[in-house]
């Protein structure tokens, strides 16, 4: 079910200032995103995150309250539950780092010298945007980048801070005792990804852009569910999934060298918590009915597929683009741009095998992820196969 894209030539839309245009385009693009999903039962979950994060747009207040609504587990027998949970936490123990004293924040960061660009020339076609009228000159194309990369950055650091709430949370939830000395360990791990990805868009590119609207939506919606398995899922697999795949992309075609150490750094700890949500999960989706495991297998699925689709860097269109384009031929030009395409690769490459790794890949789901373009990544290795050089290439 779609609206008719009606927003794009009528002419009393075409007429309204830029910024009313803008809104009205918005919520068109909202709606059309929130009527794609296919699953109605997955579509009822989703649409009070939807309500606060695309139309309320609570990401962009500054603040936003969440309502946890969970169970914390205590266990006073402190038992040694999951050995393989036990030698996670040690390694994470041991391969700890300080983001104020190891990264050399000596380094001098400019985005206009051609010695050190943020992205390969080939991330972004201008010819692409040449023929949508918008042709910059070489310093405009720099800043352009600058912006590009900022509003990346960005995103990393907001799903940063949700992964410390969210690591918090399933350090709570999780019954497991063993589960939870780790957690602890990834909360300390975020909390440090949180400080690297602020300080560096702080100090070195001066620069930060709001919570994508899709983003906060999909936070919001494990946030606030009370499973600890949904959090889990969110989080440890289909977020950390995706920014494992933009991570592994942008340190792959920045040529300075900060931001390359800083997301090497970045990428080894998260592949330890993309482990654990395997760890967790696997053994728990074995245990589910036919009915719950079905639920979550919807629900992933409606998750990817918003992924794909809506990480179209809005921010940036409505600063800078919005008095040239509709929001509809931005989306079309940015679904263009070879930089994102390789990060969508790369991202359903990390993310799908490891929902195979977690039960999640049946063969009646498995059926929509081929509709949709992604089955080649099915039987793909999953992260915990990995080794860390695997993981670097992306
Ligand atoms: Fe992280
Ligand atoms: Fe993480």
């Amino acid at each position: 079910m779609q609206i008719p894209a009606f927003v794009d030539k009528n002419p009393i839309v075409r007429r309204l200032p830029t910024p009313v245009r803008t809104r009205v385009e918005a919520y068109v693009d909202h709606l059309n995103a929130v009527l794609a999903v296919e699953n109605l039962r997955v579509m009822t979950r989703l649409a009070p995150s939807a309500a606060r994060g695309l139309f309320l747009r609570q990401g962009r207040s500054g603040r936003a309250r969440m309502q946890a609504r969970h169970r914390a587990w205590f266990d006073f027998d402190y038992p040694h539950d999951n050995p393989e949970m036990r030698a996670l936490y040690e390694k994470a123990k041991r391969l700890q780092w300080n983001g104020a004293t190891d990264l050399d924040w000596q380094t001098s960061v400019d985005p206009y010298d051609p010695a050190t660009p943020l992205v390969d020339r080939g991330f972004v076609d201008w010819s692409v945007f040449e023929r949508a009228g918008f042709r910059p000159d070489a310093r405009a194309r720099k800043t352009f980048v600058l912006k590009l990369t900022a509003w990346m950055l960005s995103q990393f650091l907001h799903g940063e801070q949700g992964a410390l709430l969210a690591a918090a949370q399933v350090t709570e939830a999780t019954e497991q005792f063993d589960g939870k000395f780790y957690g602890a360990t990834q909360v300390m791990d975020e909390a440090r990804h949180v400080e690297v990805f602020h300080r560096y868009l702080t100090e070195k590119l001066e620069l930060r852009y709001e919570i994508n609207d899709n983003l906060f939506t999909i936070i919001d919606g494990l946030m606030t569910d009370g499973r600890w398995d949904m959090k889990f899922l969110g989080m440890q697999i289909l977020v950390e999934g995706l920014a494992l795949g933009a991570f592994a992309t942008l340190r792959r075609t920045t040529h300075e060298p900060l931001l390359r150490e800083l997301l090497r750094r970045v990428i080894h700890d998260e592949a330890r918590h993309v482990r654990y949500g395997i760890l967790a999960l696997a053994p728990h989706y074995r245990r589910l009915s036919e009915r719950e495991r079905r639920e979550r297998e919807d629900w992933a699925f409606e998750v990817v597929v918003l992924m794909r689709n809506r990480f179209l860097a809005h921010e940036l269109y409505e600063e800078d683009f919005a008095h040239l384009m509709s929001r509809r031929e931005w989306n079309r030009l940015v679904e263009q741009m070879p930089g994102l395409e390789t990060f969508r690769r790369t991202m359903f490459r990390r993310l799908v095998p490891n929902l195979r790794a977690i039960g999640l890949l049946t063969p009646r789901v498995a059926r929509h992820y081929e509709r949709v373009g992604l089955g080649r990544y099915i039987h793909l290795p999953s992260t915990d196969r990995l080794s860390d050089a695997q993981m670097m290439a992306g």
